[in-house]
């Protein structure tokens, strides 16, 4: 049920802007990403459109996502909004669009009718949420005519995220991950590096490999080639089960990077 796009690693651009997000963007393209994630809040689509469109490749090998704010959540402002992502971006339609955050608690259904609308409209191939608990979830789910492809959502193994993976499996809408290394703070946990060793990999490959094989596709961010290199490569190795339960026992650590302090309009998240 998982990956329904078929591009299980995306290449992740936040906070990423200017010269900074065109240099690493085409040490990506030159690693092998096709697939890119970026938002009308990153502030980065116009620079994103310049590497694309002197890239070389072809509109059709690339994959990109974008997402709309809240800011955007008006019946007038949302389309237009993401006329000015493909604008920037240089195309005429996205791989995939999402709604950047619910509404806090508030009530989603009008967004995602907006979000349906992009789609029917052509501006979007496929469509889904991010940030979304489970009870919106099954909201999204039950309201929508068109299917959403995914949920990105935070999640690493510092993270127990058990109870967003069991209503993917119940709604059929896949989750992807973002913060997967949980922007570096996985690397204070030895055990990464020792199971890497088994497998001649790095700590990050290790954890990347963890969110992959339960089925959650991955958007890192790295502006160091070697990093991305690294990130690209988590096909070619498989964890035994009991890595897998050893690396999932950390997500009883409960640290959560996206936290009401940092985004005070969160959603209240799943225990
Ligand atoms: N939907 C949402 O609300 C939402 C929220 C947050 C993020 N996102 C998306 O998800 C993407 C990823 O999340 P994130 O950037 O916040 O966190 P992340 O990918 O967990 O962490 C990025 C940090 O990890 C380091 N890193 C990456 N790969 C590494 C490696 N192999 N070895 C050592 N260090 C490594 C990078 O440093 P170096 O540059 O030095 O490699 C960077 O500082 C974002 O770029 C964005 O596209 C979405």
């Amino acid at each position: 049920m998982y990956f329904k796009t078929g591009h299980e690693r995306a290449f992740g651009t936040f906070p990423l802007k200017d010269q900074q997000i065109e240099d690493a963007l085409e040490s990506a393209l030159d690693v092998g990403y096709r697939a890119i994630d970026t938002a009308q809040m990153y502030a980065n689509e116009k620079n994103i459109g310049n590497v694309l469109s002197q890239c070389g490749l072809a509109r059709s090998e690339l994959f990109i996502t974008s997402k709309v704010p809240t800011s955007e959540f008006s019946e007038s402002a949302f389309i237009p909004s993401v006329e000015k992502s493909l604008s920037e971006l240089k195309i005429s339609t996205l791989d995939v669009l999402l709604v950047h955050w619910p509404p806090g608690d508030d009530d989603v259904r009008p967004s995602l009718d907006w979000l349906q609308q992009a789609k029917q409209q052509g501006l979007a191939k496929h469509i889904g949420i991010s940030n979304y608990n489970t009870k919106q979830m099954r909201i999204a789910k039950e309201h929508c005519s068109e299917e959403l492809v995914v949920n990105q959502v935070e999640f690493h193994p510092l993270l127990n995220q058990q109870t967003l993976q069991k209503t993917a499996i119940e709604t059929g809408i896949p989750l992807a991950s973002y913060c997967s290394v949980a922007r570096g703070k996985v690397f204070e946990y030895a055990l990464f590096n020792d199971i890497a060793q088994t497998h001649e990999v790095t700590a990050a490959q290790v954890v990347l490999r963890w969110i992959i094989q339960q089925g959650v596709s991955i958007n890192p961010m790295s502006t160091k080639r070697a990093n991305q290199a690294a990130n690209f490569d988590v096909l070619s190795f498989e964890l035994s089960a009991d890595e897998m339960q050893q690396i999932s026992a950390l997500t009883n650590t409960g640290y959560r990077i996206v936290n009401d302090t940092l985004v005070p309009f969160a959603p209240t998240w799943d225990k």
